[in-house]
C-alpha cells in the first residue's frame, strides 16, 4: 500500500534512496554464515555461482571479485541455462546461489540438480523463510528488507556487500573494505540527482543505448542494461570495451546514447580510448566517472572510492537515470508491463 512508499513516488525511488543504509545492514549478522561459506569455498574444487537476472549479474561480479582478491576460480552459470547442462556439474562441488526472493524457479530448479550432484549449497537470499533458503546448507541473509519494485536496486548492492564479505574473509589481509565510505559515496550521488534528471530528459525519445564497461565494470554494464530496459523499454545492450571494434561500433551513430562506465581505475584510459572513438561516429556520451572529460557530452559525476568498490557507486547513479527515464517516458517503474518481481513458474 501507499502506506509504505512514506514521502516517494513509488516504491523504486524509495529503494534506491534506502541504499547508503541497506548497504551498511547487509550482511550484518552473518558473521558465522560467512565464515563457513569461506571454508567450503577454501575446500572445494570446483565452486558454481547462480542466479537469474539482476541476481545474476550479481554472479558475475562475484566470479570477478573472488579471482581478483582471493585467488578462487567460480564459475558463473545462469539458473535457466544450468538446467540444460545437468553434466557440467561436478559431483560434490559448491554451488552458491544468489536470489533475492529465493523462489525463483530457475534458481530452485539449478539447486536441485546441483544436490543431485551431491554439492552444497550455499544461498544469498533476502527472505529467509523462502524455498531456496530451506533447501540450502548455508544461508547468508541479504538483510535489506522488503523489496517492492519488480526492478532490483538495494537487493543488488546488498548482494554485492555480502560477495565483498566473503571476499575479505578469505583474502585476510590485501582488502579491507570500509562501508561506510562506500555509503557516504552513495549518499553524495543520491543528494544530488539534478544532472541526472536532465539527462533522464534526453533519453526520452531514443531508442537505442548502449553501455560500454571493462573488466569488473563490464557485468555493471551489462546490469545497467537490463535496469534500462526494465524501467524505460529501451533497447538496452551492455558491450565489453574491447569488442567494440569487433561489431558493436557499426552500430555508433547520431541516434545512439552511450553510457561509459570509467571509474579512475586500471581500466580508465583504454575505456577513454573507446569513448572517443564512438564520439568521432555522432553518438551522444553519457560519462560515469570520477574524472571529468571533454569527450562527455555529460559528465555524472562519482565519488572516488577504493578501487574495488566502484562497482557499487557506479551503478547507484545508472539506477538513478532509469528511474527518471521512465518518468518522462511516463512508463510505471515500479511494475514493468510483462514482468514479475519473481518468476514462480518456468
Ligand atoms: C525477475 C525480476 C528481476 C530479478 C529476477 C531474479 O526477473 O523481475 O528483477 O532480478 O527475477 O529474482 P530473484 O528473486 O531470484 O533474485
Amino acid at each position: 500500500g501507499d502506506a509504505y512508499k512514506g514521502d516517494y513516488a513509488h516504491f523504486t525511488l524509495k529503494e534506491i534512496y534506502e541504499q547508503p543504509e541497506t548497504i551498511l545492514k547487509a550482511g550484518e549478522k552473518t558473521t558465522e554464515a560467512i565464515e563457513k561459506t569461506a571454508d567450503y569455498l577454501k575446500h572445494s574444487k570446483n565452486i558454481y555461482i547462480t542466479g537469474s537476472g539482476t541476481s545474476y549479474n550479481s554472479a558475475l561480479i562475484a566470479k570477478q571479485m573472488l579471482s581478483k582478491y582471493a585467488k578462487i576460480k567460480v564459475e558463473p552459470i545462469m539458473s535457466s541455462e544450468l538446467q540444460f547442462s545437468p553434466d557440467s556439474i561436478e559431483e560434490n562441488s559448491i554451488l552458491i546461489a544468489i536470489s533475492q526472493s529465493g523462489e525463483s524457479a530457475d534458481v530452485l530448479e539449478a539447486v536441485k540438480i546441483a544436490k543431485k550432484a551431491n554439492c552444497k549449497i550455499i544461498s544469498i537470499v533476502n527472505l529467509l523463510t523462502s524455498s531456496l533458503a530451506r533447501e540450502a546448507d548455508v544461508v547468508i541473509g541479504m538483510n535489506c528488507g522488503p523489496e517492492i519494485g519488480v526492478a532490483a536496486t538495494k537487493s543488488f548492492t546488498a548482494q554485492l556487500v555480502i560477495i565483498y564479505k566473503i571476499v575479505e574473509k578469505l583474502n585476510n589481509s590485501e582488502i579491507k573494505i570500509n562501508f561506510d565510505k562506500i555509503s557516504e559515496s552513495v549518499s553524495k550521488t543520491l543528494d544530488k540527482p539534478i544532472r541526472i534528471q536532465i539527462v533522464a530528459q534526453k533519453l526520452k525519445n531514443i531508442s537505442d543505448i548502449y553501455v560500454l564497461g571493462r573488466g569488473v565494470h563490464y557485468p555493471i554494464a551489462i546490469e545497467a542494461a537490463l535496469k534500462l530496459k526494465e524501467l524505460t523499454y529501451i533497447h538496452a545492450e551492455g558491450i565489453p570495451g574491447g569488442e567494440l571494434k569487433h561489431g558493436p561500433l557499426a552500430l555508433m551513430d547520431e541516434s545512439v546514447f552511450v553510457l561509459i562506465i570509467n571509474p579512475n581505475d586500471s581500466t580508465y584510459s583504454d575505456t577513454l580510448t573507446s569513448a572517443r572513438e564512438i564520439k568521432a561516429r555522432g553518438a551522444k556520451i553519457i560519462g560515469i566517472s570520477d574524472v571529468e572529460s571533454d569527450v562527455y557530452d555529460y559528465w555524472i559525476e562519482i565519488s572516488k572510492v577504493e578501487e574495488s568498490m566502484y562497482p557499487i557507486s557506479e551503478i547507484i547513479p545508472i539506477q538513478l537515470l532509469s528511474y527518471y527515464a521512465a518518468l518522462e517516458k511516463d512508463t510505471d517503474p515500479d511494475y514493468p508491463r510483462n514482468l514479475a518481481k519473481s518468476v514462480t513458474v518456468k
